[in-house]
């Protein structure tokens, strides 16, 4: 059983009117400036009633829905774009299409099915033992598959993974608490509350239309705690705690909150993010995690260095690695099982460790 995720509108419309205030460092750039008008404006349009089907309000942060082409942003463009593609001709041309992508991402899905299946396996045989968290295909997931009597979805498995190989170099006794930037649905966030059921509290940070969704969307799952926008926003000093009843505390923190944050995190985490901001944002976030984090960063970065990026304002890798290298003590790189069975190999995992970890 799936349940819905509740719409918040005072949340997105608070969200969305403090962020024209932010400073230039906490503002999406490049792409994301374009990807965060076209998710809001899609939450706006239908809401997040079966969104994990919605394309155009998931691309550029997790999977799900049918691919369709972008539409045009300029509103005349747009007003021309819908006038040819209702032409009769035209329209027959454009569902037959729209059949063909449909069986293909009928197809990617089962595939995505199928290989998640074969990882859980491999895991169940390693004798690794995890409680996966009710609830990860809320929001009405279309690839959600029974295993083990737990609904779970591909890209959640995948997290898994990428989340028991960290486990594999950093003693999960040791990490009680993690600050991640640039958390998209928050998948990272629910493979380590499954893995390491003791942590106490995790921080978020993501763009307002971003976030709003994974906030949601985690209200909807009952083994874990959130503390939104909500409660936060009027803070000076955000000072995480963890939750009274012993689940895992989840603050959700829009990117201008972050240099409120006072707290010591055991880990801190970034994904394929840190390499689709610019260099003021990334360099404003590593300051803040070299602030906040005692022992270790993780950090997911594709190999593009600073002169092969396909878009001069966004980060290379060695931009990214020498942020962190000059700030902590040790690192080694590492590629494994992750980037093997998603075969991902042009991603690495580098950690960074303080001497005192
Ligand atoms: C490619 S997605 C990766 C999501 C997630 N880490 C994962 O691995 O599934 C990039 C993420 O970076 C976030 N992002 C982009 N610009 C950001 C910024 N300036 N501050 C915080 N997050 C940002 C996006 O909203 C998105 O969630």
């Amino acid at each position: 059983m799936t349940r819905d995720v509740q719409d918040n509108t005072a949340l997105l419309a608070q969200l969305m009117k403090d962020s024209v205030d932010a400073s230039a460092d906490w503002r999406p750039k490049a792409r994301w400036h374009g990807y965060a008008m076209r998710i809001a404006n899609e939450i706006e349009r239908a809401g997040l009633e079966n969104f994990r089907t919605n394309f155009r309000l998931l691309k550029g942060f997790t999977t799900g829905g049918n691919p369709l082409p972008d539409e045009p942003r300029n509103p005349l463009k747009k007003a021309i774009w819908r006038a040819v593609a209702g032409l009769p001709v035209v329209a027959r041309i454009l569902s037959e299409e729209r059949h063909l992508v449909a069986a293909e991402h009928q197809g990617r899905m089962a595939s995505e099915i199928g290989r998640a299946q074969l990882v859980l396996s491999e895991l169940e045989r390693s004798g690794l033992t995890f409680q996966p968290p009710e609830g990860l295909a809320n929001g009405g997931a279309e690839d959600a598959f029974e295993w083990n009597g737990h609904l779970l979805t591909p890209v959640w498995v995948e997290h898994l993974m990428r989340a028991v190989e960290l486990y594999q170099k950093i003693p999960t006794e040791s990490v009680d608490t993690i600050f991640e930037v640039g958390s998209g649905l928050a998948q990272t966030t629910l493979a380590h509350v499954a893995l390491n059921p003791k942590l106490k509290w995790i921080v978020n940070v993501d763009i307002p239309p971003v976030l709003y969704i994974a906030s949601q969307y985690l209200r909807s799952i009952p083994g874990v705690e959130v503390v939104d926008y909500t409660s936060t926003r009027d803070l000076d000093r955000i000072v995480p705690a963890a939750a009274q009843d012993g689940r895992t505390r989840i603050y959700m923190l829009p990117p201008w909150q972050t240099s409120r944050l006072d707290a010591e995190a055991d880990l801190f985490l970034n994904a394929a993010s840190f390499q689709e901001m610019d260099r003021e944002s990334c360099a404003a976030y590593a300051m803040e995690a070299n602030r906040i984090t005692k022992k270790w960063a993780v950090l997911i970065c594709g190999g593009r260095t600073e002169n092969e990026t396909p878009d001069p304002n966004v980060v290379g890798a060695n931009f990214v690695l020498d942020l962190f290298g000059d700030k902590f003590d040790d690192q080694e790189t590492c590629s494994g099982s992750w980037q093997k069975w998603y075969r991902h190999e042009s991603y690495l995992s580098h950690y960074f460790a303080r001497n005192a970890a």
